[in-house]
């Protein structure tokens, strides 16, 4: 056996001894660290008479390469032997598929307010966001229900501290004021958002609730006109053309006012649901009165409007059959992981 078979196998020996990662460090080191053997073997060649030098070279070079290579397949060996030795003392298995992951979904107000608003969207309507904590003079004032008019003891309102006359918005109707302030007629809007009243809470009453506002100004607008888009709006919710009537309503700031009642979808002759009566509540309408037109800066000779308010929370519990309106903002996981 030649000097370097000798070392090579003696390397592979000490190699394969090794238990740890350290271990084969340390005989990493012997051999081929800086000042190990087979450093010292390159160093000699130098001394060697000249025709000796490569073949020395090459030799130390072979050697070296052996050693490297008996190195990895025991540290690969090692590596293995640990992940094994884990499995079994914690019983992990690197193989399992990981757990599930939980993911949240959108609340259910949350996605009857997006399909709503890409509706509107497709015929037209931009979609405007206004504020909860709102002015005295939107709520109320320039939406034709002056202080002391009758019709604001229906608002049971959450007045806030402080300066100025600020109160949690009743309804989303400010915004239509908002919407006359900011764009030049004719325009469209649908303003989501939730309001609040100062009520006694019970399956169908909640302090906080959602409407989608609607405004439509143009000229020589008509009752026609705020029933077209009502169908439109039917269709969109339910898929399929439904019978519409109005009935007279009393909004200070419409006139004339309706309520708007569908055929109920959910039966032919009568259900739970439309109480036996196959007409269901849709949402309170109307035109745009000419009080409001003014205090939003048009005149109400040139423009005409008209406007909804739909009841985004009793839309859900109508679409999910919910039984009480609570249920939507009570943030109890197993109602909502149902969405
Ligand atoms: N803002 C009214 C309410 O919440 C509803 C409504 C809106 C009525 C638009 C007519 C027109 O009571």
């Amino acid at each position: 056996m030649s000097d370097h078979a000798a070392t090579l196998a003696q390397a592979q020996e000490k190699v394969e001894a090794c238990e740890s990662l350290d271990a084969l460090k340390a005989v990493e080191r012997e051999y081929l660290g800086k000042d190990g053997l087979v450093a010292e073997l390159l160093a000699r060649i130098p001394a060697l008479p000249n025709e000796e030098k490569p073949a020395a070279g090459r030799e130390a070079n072979v050697l070296k390469q052996a050693i490297l290579q008996a190195l990895d397949v025991r540290r690969a060996r090692l590596a293995e032997a640990a992940i094994a030795s884990e499995r079994s003392a914690t019983g992990f298995d690197p193989s399992l598929p990981p757990p599930r992951t939980q993911r949240g979904t959108l609340h259910p107000i949350t996605q009857v307010t997006r399909e709503l608003e890409d509706l509107f969207h497709s015929m037209g309507y931009s979609v405007l966001d206004g504020p909860e904590v709102e002015l005295d003079y939107y709520n109320f004032e320039a939406l034709n229900i002056p202080a002391d008019h009758p019709a604001r003891d229906s608002h049971d309102t959450f007045f806030c501290e402080g300066e100025g006359k600020l109160v949690m918005r009743t309804h989303t109707s400010p915004s239509q004021i908002r919407a006359m302030e900011s764009f030049e007629p004719p325009f469209r809007v649908v303003a989501p958002g939730k309001c609040f009243r100062h009520e006694t809470t019970d399956a169908s009453h909640d302090h906080t609730f959602h409407q989608m506002e609607g405004l439509v100004v143009d000229r020589n607008i008509s009752v026609a006109h705020l029933i077209g888009a009502m169908k439109t709006l039917l269709r969109g919710i339910f898929h399929r053309d439904l019978e519409v009537r109005l009935r007279p309503g009393h909004f200070p700031f419409v006139e004339p006012g309706f309520e708007l009642d569908a055929r109920c979808p959910f039966c032919q002759d009568g259900c739970s649901v439309c109480k036996q009566t196959t007409w269901i509540e849709l949402l309170p309408c109307g035109l745009v009165h000419p009080n409001v037109l003014r205090a939003g800066g048009l005149d109400p000779e040139e423009w005409g409007g008209f406007a909804f308010g739909l009841g985004l929370s009793r839309l859900v519990m109508l679409h999910h059959d919910i039984d009480d309106v609570r249920h939507l903002l009570a943030n109890d996981l197993r109602f909502l992981e149902q969405f």
